[in-house]
């Protein structure tokens, strides 16, 4: 069986979903934001303040190549990896894709704090709404978020749930 390569928006569930998925296969999760953070020894948010975003899609860009080498695992990726086509590519490879999906409502409860999501707290602060720059990102990247391998509603399921669904297709393919 591929690895598992969740995508999606922040909030969407991809890590809590990702662990129980990882144990329901039998696999090794990997929290690619985590893994970068471990790597640099900082947070997101401080990369993106000392270094700026450039630097951390170029981190990302790094650790995708390096998780996409590893067998048996489920990797939760970042909510913009997918702007990389290059990311996609790679991780489709020895992966299949999977995408969560939440209702914006959902999303607000899950992203209402700040200072953890740069991406989102910036365009708050463009746009004035916390709302209105979840909407405005997911507009921004409906079209990334297309072509999946499967689809999964995060928002009103459990975890549980969401990794039945998910270990069922891959132990189909
Ligand atoms: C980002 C999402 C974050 C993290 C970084 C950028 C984005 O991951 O990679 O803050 O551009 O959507 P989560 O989806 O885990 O919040």
């Amino acid at each position: 069986m591929k690895n598992v390569v969740l995508i999606g928006f922040m909030g969407s569930g991809k890590s809590t979903c990702g662990r129980v998925i990882a144990s329901h296969l039998g696999y090794r999760f990997v929290d690619m934001d985590r893994a970068i953070e471990d790597k640099w020894g900082m947070s997101i948010p401080q990369m993106f303040k000392e270094y700026g975003e450039d630097f951390f899609r170029q981190k990302e860009k790094e650790m995708a190549r390096k998780l996409a080498g590893k067998k048996h695992i489920v990797i939760s990726t970042g909510g913009g990896t997918v702007k990389d086509p290059e990311n996609m590519a790679v991780l489709r490879s020895t992966g299949k894709i999977i995408c969560l999906q939440a209702s914006v409502d959902t999303l607000m409860i899950r992203l209402g704090r700040r200072g953890r999501r740069p991406v989102l707290d910036a365009k708050e602060a463009e746009l004035g709404d916390r709302r209105k720059a979840i909407e405005a990102l997911l507009e921004e990247r409906k079209h990334l978020y297309e072509g999946a391998d499967f689809y999964v509603n995060s928002g009103e399921q459990s975890g549980l749930e969401v990794a039945r669904q998910v270990a069922s297709f891959m132990r189909k393919k």
